[in-house]
């Protein structure tokens, strides 16, 4: 049985110390419940270290939003996977669609970055998902598939199992559309068959497939009730505690 995890990406929004207050609120609203899923914070970088700090000794986990692709060096302005793991956090973003469009991350550097992030024990969460047009031209599963495949390619079995997946159509990111539950399901499910076609059916049973954007209170129910859906990749509603507790309440399995 998959576990569901529900995580928040703040994104480039909340300082060291917005951070606390939002981690200490989403602590408070999971006090003495048994909350049945996992829960993940992605703060921005200067605000990991006093998110740690709250949630220290919880059941929350923190992650980085990125980190790059070298293990050290002359790279201004970077973050490696040694200094994350380092500071507490376990997991990592790899391959949201806000560096694959804005930066222009490719597979070829979505790779390293996954393998550097294996290669220190983080656990990735490595991010798929189609553009609007790709989707309106029949071609979302084949454009999924190859990013899934460019990048999982050629992991050993243990790093596989390590690597958490987040389907998330860039038309439903920040936008307010939601995929409808069955067409992220479909999804889902054809994720599923690629892992497996690669790495065989037990991993592929075991691979956690969180599904993200613009999921919301309202909507979380019905998005993490299908079986192929197991967790949620919460940004906008995961900036308050209200909104982002009711989606982690919504999860249990
Ligand atoms: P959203 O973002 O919930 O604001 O759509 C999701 C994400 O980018 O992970």
């Amino acid at each position: 049985m998959r576990k569901n995890i529900v995580a928040g990406n703040w994104k480039m929004n909340k300082n060291h110390m917005e951070g606390a207050r939002l981690a200490s609120e989403i602590l408070d609203g999971l006090r003495g419940r048994d909350i049945g899923c996992e829960v993940i914070l992605f703060p921005t970088f200067t605000t990991i270290s006093s998110v740690i700090d709250v949630v220290k000794g919880s059941a929350i986990s923190v992650g980085g939003q990125n980190l790059y692709s070298e293990r050290d060096g002359a790279f201004t302005g970077e973050i490696s996977a040694e200094m994350l793991k380092n500071l507490g956090c376990q997991y990592v973003l790899v391959g949201h669609s806000e560096r694959r469009n804005i930066f222009g991350e490719d597979s070829v550097f979505l790779s390293k970055k996954l393998r550097i992030a294996l290669e220190y024990g983080l656990f990735p969460l490595f991010c798929v998902g189609e553009l609007l047009e790709q989707r309106e031209a029949g071609k979302a599963g084949e454009v999924v598939e190859k990013q899934l495949k460019d990048v999982l390619n050629g992991l050993g079995g243990d790093e596989i199992s390590r690597v958490t997946i987040a389907y998330e159509p860039v038309w439903a990111i920040g936008t307010g559309k939601t995929a409808t539950a069955s067409d992220a399901a479909n999804m889902h499910s054809l994720i599923r068959d690629v892992i497996k076609s690669i790495f065989g059916s037990e991993i592929s049973q075991r691979m956690i497939i969180m599904y993200g954007g613009s999921v919301k209170a309202g909507n979380a129910a019905q998005l993490l009730n299908e079986p192929d859906i197991d967790g949620a990749l919460v940004g906008g509603a995961a900036l308050k505690a209200d909104s982002f507790l009711k989606i982690i309440y919504a999860s249990a399995k």
